[in-house]
């Protein structure tokens, strides 16, 4: 029988080097973009997808992680007897209710696929998602999560959320080969590789945060070698799977933002301020003045 997709793996054990000193003591996934946490986004994205299970893969600073998806009993007292329904209102659903968080410790970052790896005990034997917060992907004008929930509906067989990355970019991804027309918004693959040379990589089309996979991914990933970094890597997995299994590959249907480096932060900072209902309009007139301010 095919099973549903109800669980959702957040790996966040990363170390988040590129957002030092910020993220010395703080996860990176809870940097805010306007006044919201990466890691919410993300959760939210599943839940409007479908998924009821959130699963993270943490480590040692993660803990306000945990503490955001929790209840503050402190701060809703105060708030409801200061009258502020409004912000207890936004306290109180950052995790609506059916929605189930769970914990697991990844001891040593030794890579994502090692950290999916961790999650094996609360996964059993269905398919599931893998979301990495740092890839803020717009909600609108389509959930990519769920977009990918409806094609893998009609398949059952593993799906990777692709995008056309600039040609000297591919060493930081894992880049597809399409089997079939790759002009298509959802197509097979034949091969990944993890972050190829320019001139080696097999297309433009490199992977974003967002995978469903099939358990059988798990025999994979561990007999796994260590590769690209000396680490573990999930597209390694994927690579020995998609021999065994279709895997396929769907175009992303919104704009991303890549939040784990520091120019993309400010952009998805730039581009959720001036959709902001509350501050767009005073945000536009600080971003046309700008020049004016500085000369
Ligand atoms: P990144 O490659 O972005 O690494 O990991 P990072 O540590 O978060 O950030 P930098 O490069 O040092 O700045 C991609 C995703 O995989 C998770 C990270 O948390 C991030 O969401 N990850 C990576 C793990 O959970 N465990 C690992 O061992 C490695």
């Amino acid at each position: 029988m095919n099973k549903p997709l109800r669980k959702a793996i957040f790996p966040v054990a990363g170390m988040g080097t590129r957002f030092l000193p910020a993220t010395k003591a703080t996860p990176k996934e809870m940097l805010p973009i306007v006044d919201k946490p990466l890691i919410q986004y993300a959760v939210e994205e599943a839940i409007e997808a479908g998924f009821t299970e959130m699963i993270f893969i943490t480590s040692t600073t993660k803990r306000p992680i945990e503490d955001h998806f929790d209840s503050n009993f402190e701060l809703e007292t105060k708030l409801a007897a200061q009258k502020k329904s409004e912000l207890l209102d936004i306290v109180q659903n950052i995790l609506p209710k059916g929605i189930s968080c769970a914990y697991v410790r990844q001891h040593e970052a030794l890579g994502l696929g090692h950290a999916v790896l961790c999650a094996e005990p609360l996964i059993n034997d269905e398919p599931f998602a893998v979301i990495l917060a740092d890839d803020l992907i717009k909600t609108k004008p389509r959930n990519c999560l769920k977009k990918m929930v409806e094609t893998f509906q009609d398949f059952h067989h593993s799906i990777l959320a692709v995008e056309a990355v600039p040609q000297d970019q591919t060493q930081r991804y894992g880049v597809v080969k399409p089997k079939e027309n790759a002009q298509q918004d959802f197509f097979v693959i034949d091969d990944i590789v993890e972050k190829p040379k320019p001139q080696e990589a097999p297309s433009n089309l490199g992977v974003v945060g967002r995978y469903l996979l099939t358990p059988r991914i798990f025999h994979y990933l561990k007999t796994l070698p260590r590769g690209a970094g000396g680490e573990y890597q999930l597209t390694d997995a994927i690579a020995a799977l998609l021999k065994e299994e279709p895997v396929g590959a769907m175009k992303i249907p919104s704009k991303r933002f890549d939040c784990g480096s520091k120019i993309g932060y400010l952009e998805a900072t730039i581009a959720y301020g001036l959709a902001h209902p509350q501050l767009k309009d005073e945000f536009v007139e600080i971003l046309n003045n700008w020049q004016s301010y500085h000369h």
